[in-house]
């Protein structure tokens, strides 16, 4: 590796979502609504984590990973959770029906599910990425629950930025993998402003028209 080719590496674009602190709560106030005794599961749960009370699950042993597993098969017992949590995941999973299948058994009865899931997002292996939803197909994940929220966790600025910046790349790479690199790594920081815009447009009645992703929170029937 040269020099050029270390600093590249090295250099980290900023995030491609923006997100008001109204939708950063979402999650740890969910999490506090279910009390102190609740057991939550947060699926594929990467870098983050919820608090003491939230069990996190992923398929790489990341430092607050408590459980080394796949969301096709939980080792978790039949209605045993009150709550899951997916951010960013239902893309990811290999097998989407077998992953809901399987956070409706954990589940008991009454228990919530929180998803959130990207619509226009670049394609992002995490180790691979299968899917979008729209936001009438996020309703599609809990047939028959009851959907207390829906609606847009990351607005269309977002979105903009994040396929706005990857065409510019693709379109400055003139087809040269190194260019391609620098492009990736530059034009989000020139495109950041444009993330901005979703202070505004993430409460926008149409956001949902090109949003970057949306969530939804559901409670199983039969309590
Ligand atoms: C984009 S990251 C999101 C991480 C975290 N939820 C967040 O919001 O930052 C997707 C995560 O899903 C995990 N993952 C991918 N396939 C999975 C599967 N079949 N079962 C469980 N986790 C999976 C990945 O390892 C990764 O940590």
């Amino acid at each position: 590796m040269n020099h050029f080719q270390r600093v590249l590496a090295a250099t980290t674009p900023p995030g491609f979502a923006y997100k008001t602190e109204h939708s950063r709560q979402r999650i740890p106030q969910f999490v506090e609504h279910l009390g102190p005794d609740a057991l939550i599961l947060n699926l594929g749960s990467g870098r983050t984590a919820f608090g003491r009370r939230v069990l996190n699950l992923d398929i790489r042993p990341f430092s607050h990973v408590d459980v080394v597993g796949v969301g096709e098969r939980l080792p978790v017992q039949d209605a045993s959770l009150d709550a899951v949590i997916t951010q960013g995941v239902l893309e990811h999973v290999p097998d989407l029906p077998a992953t809901l299948a399987e956070i409706d058994r954990v589940l008991r009865p009454g228990g919530l599910v929180y998803h959130e899931a990207p619509f226009i997002q670049g394609f992002h292996a995490s180790p691979n990425d299968f899917r979008r939803f729209t936001a009438v197909g996020m309703a599609e994940l809990t047939p028959g629950y009851q959907v207390l929220e829906r609606g847009v966790a990351v607005g269309p600025g977002s979105a903009m930025m994040w396929v706005a910046s990857e065409y510019l790349a693709l379109c400055c790479s003139l087809g040269n993998r190194t260019l391609l690199k620098v492009g990736r790594r530059a034009f989000p920081w020139l495109l950041s402003p444009l993330k901005l815009a979703d202070a505004w447009l993430e409460g926008h009645p149409q956001a949902d028209l090109i949003a970057s992703a949306f969530y939804i929170t559901a409670r199983k029937p039969g309590a």
